[in-house]
């Protein structure tokens, strides 16, 4: 018991959660999954997990991955939720009405953790960038493995405003672009993360690395470029890796 905390993955469409053995980085319980509930505002994100938590039946250390800026425990910006989280004490928030400890870090942060920990980034020297397609997009970098938090790539702006509008997968979804015209834009906005950075690996995360054969012949990008090996519970096992971190 003492290796497990209880990881949430809060995301734009679904909120998440399972109990993980963070020696292993393996979900020991069923993972459930509760859509994300609107307005994805404070009072209806905390019920959802409380929900998650009941549901569990669980009572002790909680480590959540939200699709935010989370800098000292409070909520920065608010891309994809409402705008009232922003500013917003969310760890100390979710701490006192789950009464338990609750660690909140960025769901990408979280996702790269885990990526980095026992996926494709696995002792990868250099500068490793995790990027996390799904409503947004989100990301992690890491320097010899160092996470380097908040880095908030998706939000680079291309085409007059942030990347993730063009690029995410709600985009190519929204706009029904193929894979190729999909590929093509991912094509050029790696191009310019990798400009920018010069990152030894790119690893590409979220629902789409699984089709990731569809597209990876339209990434003409120089810079090594792998899906993620972690898919679907990157976001749950590296929240729960993150309480052991001192500093994410
Ligand atoms: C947010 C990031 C988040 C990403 C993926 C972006 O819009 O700004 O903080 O990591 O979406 O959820």
């Amino acid at each position: 018991m003492e290796n497990q905390v209880f990881g949430v993955d809060v995301g734009g469409t679904g909120i998440k959660a399972a109990i993980v053995d963070i020696s292993e980085g393996k979900l020991v319980s069923e993972k459930i999954k509760y859509a994300t509930p609107e307005p994805k505002d404070p009072p209806a994100i905390l019920a959802t997990i409380q929900r998650l938590v009941k549901a569990h039946d669980w009572s002790g250390p909680i480590a959540c991955g939200f699709p935010a800026i989370i800098h000292e425990g409070i909520c920065r910006s608010a891309a994809n939720i409402h705008k009232d989280w922003i500013n917003y004490p969310v760890e100390a928030y979710l701490s006192e009405h789950l009464g338990t400890s609750v660690k909140v870090v960025n769901d990408a942060d979280a996702a790269g953790l885990a990526e980095m920990k026992y996926g494709m980034g696995k002792d990868v020297s250099g500068t490793v960038i995790t990027l996390t397609l799904g409503t947004g997009i989100g990301s992690g970098m890491f320097s010899d493995g160092q996470l380097v938090r908040n880095t908030e790539l998706g939000h680079l702006r291309m085409w007059g405003e942030s990347a993730e509008l063009r690029v995410s997968n709600r985009a190519r979804e929204r706009e029904s672009l193929t894979w190729h015209e999909w590929g093509q834009r991912l094509s050029d906005y790696l191009n310019h993360v990798s400009f920018l950075f010069t990152p030894s690996l790119i690893i590409l995360g979220g629902g789409v690395s699984k089709h990731f054969s569809e597209y990876k012949s339209y990434l003409d990008v120089n810079c090594h470029i792998v899906p993620a090996a972690m898919k679907n519970n990157a976001g749950i096992v590296g929240a729960a890796l993150a309480l052991g971190i001192k500093h994410p």
